[in-house]
């Protein structure tokens, strides 16, 4: 089999050490090509065994496309060199190499160190469906707790944010909410900020003052930008026509 000629920024990529390196390029444009290769790079110039890396995708079918490439790639280097022992070892010590998805690799660090974090040694991930209904009957509970209590905030929650239906709305707001801040690493300094900036507001009249009225008004202003300049877009087609040219011209004398 021919060598593959790697371009200059493929070469790049490969190469590339002490740093983060983003790679982002055209699909089938050679991405995996390179990182595979990238790969094979560490392991013959720098020594480093493959069940020392650890190579992480998004979804299980790359992560076998990974493996299975990696493995042709070291069996296509000892072609090269028959003798090499240490190349040989690579086929032996792939099976344990971690190449997985990000989520089973997480799943790893959780099961070898659970005692750390304080869980049972025979956790297991629920489904979705399950997650679903664990979510729904916590907010429940929870709802059914406020409401006991009388609760004085969240009965000015309910107020601003529930119908004569019930309080299904605000209930899906928490849901939202949860689910926005679950890809968030820090999600609970999240929320604190995010209420933080209720108390920096306080004693402001104007809404337009307020962080929020900031963002608001942004995007108004950067709305009827766009608008205008679609409008002086139509102006000059209709400029073309004589008749409609003269409407412009008077429409745009007042
Ligand atoms: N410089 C190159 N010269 C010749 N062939 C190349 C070169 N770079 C990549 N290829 C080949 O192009 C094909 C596609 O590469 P690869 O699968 O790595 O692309 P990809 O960017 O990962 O694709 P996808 O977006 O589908 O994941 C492979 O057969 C690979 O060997
Ligand atoms: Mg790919």
């Amino acid at each position: 089999m021919s060598k593959v000629k790697w371009t200059k920024e493929q070469m790049q990529a490969i190469e590339e050490k002490g740093s983060n390196i983003l790679v982002a390029a055209a699909a089938g444009s050679g991405k995996t090509a390179v990182l595979v290769e990238r790969i094979i790079h560490k392991i013959i110039n720098e020594k480093i065994d493959i069940d020392k890396m650890l190579v992480v995708t998004f979804t299980n079918a790359a992560a076998s496309e990974m493996r299975e490439r990696v493995l042709k790639a070291i069996y296509k280097k000892i072609e090269e060199e028959p003798e090499n022992a240490y190349l040989q070892r690579q086929i032996t010590l792939l099976p344990k190499a971690n190449i997985s998805t990000i989520h089973s690799f997480c799943l790893d660090v959780i099961r070898n160190n659970f005692y750390e974090i304080d869980i049972p040694s025979n956790f297991r991930v629920a489904d979705t469906a399950e997650i679903s209904l664990l979510k729904q009957e916590t907010l429940d509970d929870l709802f059914e707790k406020k409401y006991e209590e009388n609760d004085e905030d969240f009965s000015s929650l309910l107020d601003l944010y529930t119908n004569y239906k019930g309080d299904e709305t605000l209930q899906n707001l928490v849901l939202t909410i949860y689910g926005f801040i679950q890809s968030s690493p820090f999600p609970q300094t999240w929320l604190e900020e995010k209420i933080a900036m209720f108390e920096e507001v306080e004693g402001i009249t104007d809404f337009g003052e307020t962080i929020w009225g900031k963002i608001i008004l942004e995007n108004v202003k950067e709305k009827i930008e766009e608008t205008i300049i679609g409008l002086k877009d139509l102006e000059n087609s209709l400029s073309k026509y004589d008749e409609l040219a003269l409407f412009t011209r008077n429409s745009s004398r007042r």
